[in-house]
């Protein structure tokens, strides 16, 4: 294999915001980039989700919607997407993009590449 040939580059992580800001269970809209994401804290393991914000049926905002067992539920007309894999629960071919993230000191990082 040469270098041209690697499967993906190192994740280069982009800081989006401080930890202390996540209400627990909450969403929270992260502008950054030139892209709108839905930041979510959950109460459930792994501890965030950082996913594309606008919802693929109408392009509801999702990081205002309601998050309970693992799926966040967009305000306008109900879809729901698990916070995992981004992936409609009522339809598998509606999907959200999810981004790789990590924090680090209390700060929130995601690879937006990812
Ligand atoms: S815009 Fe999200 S369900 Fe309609």
């Amino acid at each position: 294999m040469t270098g041209s040939d690697s499967v993906r580059d190192a994740p280069q992580w982009t800081r989006l915001i401080e930890v202390d800001r996540c209400p627990l269970g909450k969403g929270v809209f992260v502008e950054i980039a030139g892209r709108e994401l839905g930041v979510f804290r959950r109460d459930d393991a792994p501890r965030f989700t950082v996913m594309d914000n606008s919802c693929p049926h109408a392009s509801g905002n999702l990081s205002g919607g309601e998050v309970a067992g693992g799926t966040v539920s967009c305000p306008w007309h109900h879809w729901t997407f698990d916070l995992e894999t981004g992936i409609c629960t009522h339809s598998p071919l509606a999907r959200v993009k999810v981004y790789a993230c990590r924090v680090s000191e209390g700060v929130l990082y995601a690879d937006l590449a990812s």
